[in-house]
């Protein structure tokens, strides 16, 4: 074998020491304690965060080579904006997302279950579902909120850019969350108003970020499943991120809930990643393998969207690419 296709194997195959190195930094918090221009050694880094000095190190100097930390000629470490972003404060932290992964990493040992069974590894690790495990654990609620805002909070903007809202009286966000999204939407149309459906353990933060936004008159929030039914009253259904936690299956009885309540003129918005057709890299790829693992779902192609759509009562009007790596998939109700 060629040596360089042997160091792309060693790579891939040690890859792991990356995700898990940045995830166990954000976790420890180490970023909050460096000021960009101001570098501090592994050392004092160590005793405020209570990691083991030359371990703090030896891991800094990893991150390094990849552009998260930079150590300086007399071996201190300073920021790069790489790894400003995983301070607490930073705008845009990702601190969170780092340790969303950190908290619920052996997930990943159930990859192979996933790969031989077909069903979410993360199950066969912890004993549960992944919302389940999140809902008996309410430390970790806001992480995941906080979360879910570090990977995908960029999307709204790059969505309303895209697409056209225009005409929507009534927008239910289906397993909204903490409202991030519907708050976006409604900020940027003024008359249309709002609600907001997820988990009885997601209400209270939805509730009060609505309520800090000044959408809470605007948006109603209602507690429910989706696998049971999905309120009425609303003429588009926005699922970002929903319907690729879930089989094929499960997105049927979910939109099939939704087609039962939709206007014939309502609109079905599904906002997820596209995956492409061809051999190219590709972060849907990536994010294929998290849904396959954690929750057991599939980041789907734009014919796997029509013909899913299609079982669920509605057709592909339209596929809407953002600046993003997100867009919105567009079903309108098939007649008869
Ligand atoms: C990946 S998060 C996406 C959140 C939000 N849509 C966003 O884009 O930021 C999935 C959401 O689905 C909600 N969820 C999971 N199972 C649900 C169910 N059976 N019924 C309603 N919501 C559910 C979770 O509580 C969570 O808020």
């Amino acid at each position: 074998m060629a040596q360089a296709e042997t160091e792309q194997l060693n790579q891939m195959i040690l890859n792991v020491a990356l995700s898990r190195a940045v995830c166990s930094v954000a976790e420890l918090g180490v970023a909050d304690h460096l000021e960009a221009g101001t570098p501090r050694s592994a050392e004092d880094l160590a005793k405020e965060t209570g990691a083991h000095p030359r371990s703090l190190h030896r891991v800094l100097r990893f991150l390094a080579g990849h552009g998260l930390f930079q150590e300086t000629a007399d071996g201190r470490f300073d920021h790069t904006p790489l790894s400003s972003v995983l301070r607490t404060d930073a705008e845009g932290s990702y601190r969170a997302g780092a340790r969303m992964f950190h908290r619920m990493f052996p997930a990943w040992d159930g990859l192979d279950h996933s790969l031989r069974t077909g069903e979410p590894g993360f199950n066969k690790v912890f004993g549960m579902g992944v919302f389940d495990y999140v809902g008996q654990n309410p430390d970790l609620g806001p992480i995941l909120d906080a979360g879910m805002t570090c990977f995908h909070g960029y999307e709204t903007g790059a969505m309303l850019e895209a697409y056209d809202f225009g005409g929507v009286q009534v927008l239910a966000d289906i397993g909204g969350g903490n409202g991030s999204l519907i708050s976006g939407v409604l900020q940027r149309y003024p008359e249309m108003r709002g609600l907001l459906f997820d988990l009885g353990h997601v209400m209270a933060r939805a509730k009060a970020n609505l309520q800090a936004a000044g959408l809470a008159e605007r948006c109603q929030v209602l507690e429910g499943s989706f696998f049971e039914s999905i309120p009425a009253g609303a003429d588009a259904y926005l699922f970002r991120h929903i319907i690729h936690d879930w089989t094929d299956e499960q997105c049927i009885q979910i939109l099939g809930h939704c087609r039962k309540v939709i206007p014939e003129t309502g609109r079905v918005l599904l906002v997820e990643c596209v995956v492409p057709k061809g051999n190219g890299p590709s972060i849907s790829k990536y994010f294929d393998m998290t849904m396959m693992t954690f929750p057991g779902g599939i980041e789907r192609t734009a014919a796997e969207f029509e013909r899913l759509l299609a079982q669920s009562g509605f057709e592909l009007a339209s596929i809407t690419p953002t600046s993003s790596m997100v867009s919105v998939v567009e079903g309108r109700p098939l007649r008869g």
